[in-house]
């Protein structure tokens, strides 16, 4: 092999390495921590309208909100392209890998392409028509209505805060593995009992929101 040929090889290694690390990276920080705030702050749902609208639609300044958005919108971006570059990769192997490993391995990517139809209906139907279209941000009294008198609204919801806190908790667990955070066994296990925790909480959560529109809603 000539010099030239294994330099580029070294590279693409390179560069896959990289472009690896940050689809990684960008997926726990800022994605999965702002995923986790956003659904904190819809917790205001049991606070009534003005206080949902306070925390999730209102913004100080038009200034602050392109600045989160563009922090939060360009690493989804980013990692979606990574990620649809590892679905088309997948190779589940159910000789080579323990079943539950290998179920969950599966489950992380059935739960990448509910997540990515689930954001594109939430974020237009949520976030872009009303402010587009409706020339305001998402009114509670819409949204609540629609979780209570519209039953696609409430599946949709239901299954697709199911799958970002599957996707994001089990993420978690491969994301330390992969960085090298868990690498005993013992670390292991530990590791996937809090992302299980932390998939119990985030989904109590998410459904929690889902509640407290759903009886405004009525
Ligand atoms: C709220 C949005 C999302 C969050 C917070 C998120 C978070 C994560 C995290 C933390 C990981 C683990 C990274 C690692 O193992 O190092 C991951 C993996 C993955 N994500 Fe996402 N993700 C989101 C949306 C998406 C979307 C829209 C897709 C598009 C198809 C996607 C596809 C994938 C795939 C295929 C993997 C597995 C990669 C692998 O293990 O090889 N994700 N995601």
């Amino acid at each position: 092999m000539s010099t030239t040929a294994t330099l580029d090889d070294a590279r693409d290694t390179k560069r896959v390495f990289v472009s690896s690390r940050l689809g990684s990276l960008l997926a726990v920080a800022p994605l999965g921590v702002w995923t986790v705030n956003h659904v904190w702050d819809n917790l205001a749902a049991f606070q009534g309208p003005e206080a949902w609208q306070r925390a999730v639609t209102e913004h100080p300044h038009p200034v602050a909100h392109g600045v989160t958005l563009a922090v939060v919108l360009l690493p989804l971006v980013l990692h979606t392209i990574w990620g649809i570059g590892r679905l088309r990769s997948t190779a589940p192997n159910n000789t080579r890998y323990g079943f539950f490993a290998n179920f969950r391995y599966l489950l992380q990517r059935v739960s990448a392409v509910g997540v990515l139809f689930f954001l594109g209906a939430h974020m237009w139907l949520a976030m872009l028509k009303p402010r587009l279209l409706e020339g305001h941000a998402e009114p509670f009294a819409d949204i609540a209505h629609e979780m209570h008198h519209h039953g696609p609204t409430l599946i949709v919801y239901v299954l697709g805060t199911l799958g970002v806190a599957y996707h994001l908790a089990n993420g978690i667990g491969t994301f330390a593995m992969g960085w090298g955070l868990a690498a005993s066994r013992k670390s292991i296990r530990t590791i996937e009992r809090l992302s299980i925790a932390f998939f119990l909480v985030l989904l109590a959560m998410s459904w929690a929101v889902l509640y407290a529109m759903w009886r405004a809603g009525a």
